[in-house]
Parts: structure tokens; C-alpha cells; sequence
């Protein structure tokens, strides 16, 4: 009896151990290769259909549409390229200088697309799956990738009342000053100030500061948007990173002035 006993708990024993183990090897396969293959292929497929026109089949931005014009309302007339993305560098970050982007700010670039960019906005155009698997596809065309991490974003504390204010604009103005914003932007914020001929992209490719006359923050328009562009700077475009130069005050009077010149300061309250 005793021996029956011990042959049938021995039975249960290896039963188990088997749906343990088949468990194990589909649970791998559904994570590991079979469903992860399935994101990839998805992926792929979203990015030949959406963007590969533009970011080209190897990601390096040369697509069929790899230039075009833009005559902004002052008369300017830039180039504008798709981005490259083998370098693994971005301009619309919430993270520090240096650092990757976050998954949050690749899922709003696709959902909003760039404005003053062409590139056209997805948010309904795609699900969420197909959205999260096209921005693994990007992920591909650079090692850094799979080299680093992605930082921490940098939190944008609440606006203060007091953002575009007279006062606060005035303030902003120094600062802007002080900060020498006006080497690249211009005194007057159209983009033409002392330095604004020489900048190079990155890419080698000449580039021109943002003209705040122009139109909508390619980031959009919001205060936050202001702030998180100076605190992020845009890598890639010369322009730097202020995190660490500027109080918390002084940013927020620096958006106000910024959106003075922009001509949307009536409209931040
Ligand atoms: C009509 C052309 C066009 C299409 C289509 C397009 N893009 Fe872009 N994209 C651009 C241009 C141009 C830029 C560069 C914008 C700039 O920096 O001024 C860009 C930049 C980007 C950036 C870099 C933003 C940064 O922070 O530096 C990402 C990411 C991106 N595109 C993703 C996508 C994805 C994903 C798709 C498809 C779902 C897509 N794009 C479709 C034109 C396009
Ligand atoms: C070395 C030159 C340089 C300096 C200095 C500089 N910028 Fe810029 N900035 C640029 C360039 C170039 C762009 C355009 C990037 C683009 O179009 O993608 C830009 C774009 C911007 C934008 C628009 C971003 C968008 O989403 O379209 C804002 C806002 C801005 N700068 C604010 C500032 C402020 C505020 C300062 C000073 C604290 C400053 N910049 C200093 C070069 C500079």
C-alpha cells in the first residue's frame, strides 16, 4: 500500500513537472520569439506604409521625400529634411542633453506629428499596438538603443500664475539677454541674430534658430512646451541645454518673454 502510494505521488509529481515545463517553453516562446517576432513584423509593416516615404528604408531620412521647402510669413524659405535616425539623436526630448527619448515623447511625435515639419500627425491613424510597435522600428536603426538606457524626464513644475505677466516679460527679457538666446534667435526673435549663419545640424546640414514669429513651436504651443525646449535643449541643432544655467523663476519669466515674442502671451492665462 505504501509503495502504491509513493509510485502515485511519484506520478503527480513528474505529471506536474511536465505542465511546468510545457508551460515554461510556450510561455517563452510567446515572449521571447513567436509574439515578439509578430511586434517586429507589425512594426515593420507600419513603418514601410507611414514612414518610410520620408525616413527612408534604412531609417537615415532618405526616402523619396528627403527635402522639402518651407517659405515661412516672413519670406524665409528653409529646407526641412526627415530626420536620420541612425545616430540615435532627437530634438523633442523630455529628457536631459545627451539623452535618448523617452517612449512617452517618440508616442506623442507620432501621435501629433511635427508642425512647420510636414510630418503628418497618426494619433488616428494607428492603434495603440501599431504605434508602440512602429516605435520599436525606429529603435532599430541606431545601437544606442540597445547600447543605453533611456533617461529620466525632466518634470516641468506647475506654471505660476504670473507667466505673462508685464513684469515677468520684462524679466524674461533680461534674461534672454543674459542668456545670449539672441546670438542664434535675435534680438527681436526672428531668428536672424549674429550666429545664425554659421549653425550646422549634426548632420553637417546648415540649419536656422526657430524665427518666434513664424508660427507654433515645432514641440506645440503650450508654456510647458517653451520651458521643456530650453531645460532639454535640441540636440542634433546647436542649440543648448539651460537646465542647469537658470533658477526655476527665471525659466518661467524666459517663457513669458518667449511667448511675447511669439505674440501668444495674451493667451496664457
Ligand atoms: C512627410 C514626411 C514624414 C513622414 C511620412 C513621417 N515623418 Fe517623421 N519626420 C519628418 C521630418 C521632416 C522630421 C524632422 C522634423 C524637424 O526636426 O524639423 C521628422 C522627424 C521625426 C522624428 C524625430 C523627432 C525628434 O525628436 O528629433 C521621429 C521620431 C519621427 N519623425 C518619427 C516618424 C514616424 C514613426 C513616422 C511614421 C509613423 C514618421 N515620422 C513619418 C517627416 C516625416
Ligand atoms: C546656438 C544657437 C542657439 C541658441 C544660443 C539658442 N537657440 Fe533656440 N534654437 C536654435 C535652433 C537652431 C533652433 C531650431 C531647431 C529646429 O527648427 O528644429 C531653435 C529652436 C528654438 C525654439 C523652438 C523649438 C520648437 O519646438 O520649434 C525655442 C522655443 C527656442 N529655440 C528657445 C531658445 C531660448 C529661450 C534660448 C536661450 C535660453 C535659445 N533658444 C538659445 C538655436 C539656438
Amino acid at each position: 500500500m505504501e509503495g502504491f502510494n509513493n509510485m502515485y505521488r511519484g506520478r503527480i509529481f513528474f505529471m506536474g513537472l511536465a505542465i511546468l515545463s510545457l508551460s515554461l517553453i510556450s510561455g517563452f516562446v510567446w515572449n521571447g520569439t513567436a509574439f515578439g517576432a509578430n511586434k517586429a513584423d507589425l512594426g515593420k509593416k507600419v513603418y514601410e506604409e507611414r514612414c518610410m516615404i520620408c525616413h527612408g528604408a534604412k531609417g537615415d531620412g532618405k526616402g523619396l521625400v528627403s527635402v522639402m521647402r518651407k517659405s515661412e510669413k516672413s519670406g524665409r524659405v528653409i529646407l526641412v529634411e526627415p530626420r536620420d535616425f541612425t545616430n540615435g539623436v532627437f530634438r523633442f526630448r523630455s529628457t536631459a542633453t545627451g539623452c535618448l527619448p523617452s517612449d512617452e515623447d517618440l508616442l506623442r511625435l507620432v501621435d501629433t506629428g511635427i508642425t512647420r515639419s510636414f510630418m503628418p500627425a497618426h494619433k488616428d491613424e494607428l492603434n495603440m499596438d501599431e504605434k508602440k510597435a512602429v516605435i520599436e522600428q525606429i529603435k532599430t536603426f541606431s545601437t544606442r538603443w540597445k547600447e543605453e538606457e533611456p533617461c529620466k524626464s525632466i518634470t516641468v513644475k506647475k506654471k505660476p500664475k504670473w507667466v505673462g505677466s508685464s513684469s515677468s516679460i520684462e524679466k524674461g527679457a533680461k534674461i534672454y539677454k543674459e542668456m545670449k538666446c539672441w546670438e542664434c534667435h535675435g534680438d527681436d526673435g526672428r531668428g536672424k541674430g549674429p550666429k545664425s549663419d554659421q549653425l550646422k545640424d549634426d548632420w553637417g546640414k546648415p540649419i536656422v534658430p526657430f524665427n518666434f514669429t513664424a508660427g507654433a513651436l515645432k514641440r506645440g504651443t503650450g508654456a510647458e512646451d517653451v520651458y521643456i525646449t530650453f531645460m532639454s535643449g535640441l540636440d542634433g541643432t546647436g542649440m543648448p541645454s539651460y537646465e542647469d544655467s537658470l533658477k526655476e523663476d527665471d525659466r518661467w519669466h524666459l517663457v513669458s518673454f518667449t511667448l511675447k515674442l511669439m505674440g501668444l502671451d495674451k493667451h496664457v492665462h
